[in-house]
């Protein structure tokens, strides 16, 4: 089991250190920002998903008033990408791979250990909205299969067992308690590419 870097946010959460979703005042600083690059809505989308941890119907309203599109063209780019929530997630997004390799280097059963250990389903948030559980496709990197990635660090392979105290420690304390207790399981740090998931199993 190694560890390496990616990235992430959480359901009816309302953050504090986020603008609220009727709050229009940062989406229209984004917009102002990205003014000259017309046409290009990814990028606009990937700054409020930064600011707001989704994209709250709202903001994409007026997005879509801003750049004169129909509401249903914003929604279209906004619903295609993986990277775009329509829900606030959690503080911390929880991705086990279920690409093919993965799969059967049992990513079902470190689901359900994960699953388990936050008291959530795949897809759901914690009560506290400080992690949310997905399921992703194949992250890119087979040869740490089962790959599961806490937030912006990436572990595996993992085992149901050491999934879940990977959880453990970073629920107690955070990124670093993670990586250490990934140390603890006798196993060395791992770099690998931005595991940001993909698209949805
Ligand atoms: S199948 Fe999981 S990283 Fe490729």
């Amino acid at each position: 089991m190694g560890a390496a870097n990616t990235d992430n946010h959480g359901d009816d959460h309302v953050c504090t250190c986020r603008p609220q979703p009727d709050d229009l005042r940062p989406t229209r600083e984004i917009l102002e920002r990205y003014a000259d690059q017309a046409g290009g809505l990814v990028p606009v989308l990937q700054e409020i998903m930064r600011t707001y941890g989704h994209l709250p119907r709202p903001v994409l309203e007026e997005v879509a008033r801003a750049r004169n599109l129909p509401l249903s063209e914003v929604y279209g780019v906004a619903t295609f990408y993986a990277q775009f929530k329509l829900q606030p997630t959690g503080d911390t997004t929880i991705k086990i791979c279920h690409g093919t390799a993965c799969h059967v280097a049992d990513a079902p059963e470190v689901t359900v250990a994960v699953s388990e250990e936050l008291g959530v389903r795949v897809g759901g948030t914690t009560d506290d909205h400080k992690y949310t559980l997905e399921s992703v496709s194949c992250l890119g990197c087979c040869g740490l299969a089962p790959v599961m990635v806490i937030g912006e660090q990436t572990f595996g392979p993992v085992s149901p067992k050491q999934a879940r105290l990977l959880v453990a420690a970073h629920r107690g304390g955070g990124p670093a308690a993670a990586e250490a207790a990934a140390g603890r399981e006798g196993t060395g740090e791992t770099t690998t590419d931005d595991a940001e998931g993909e698209g949805s199993a």
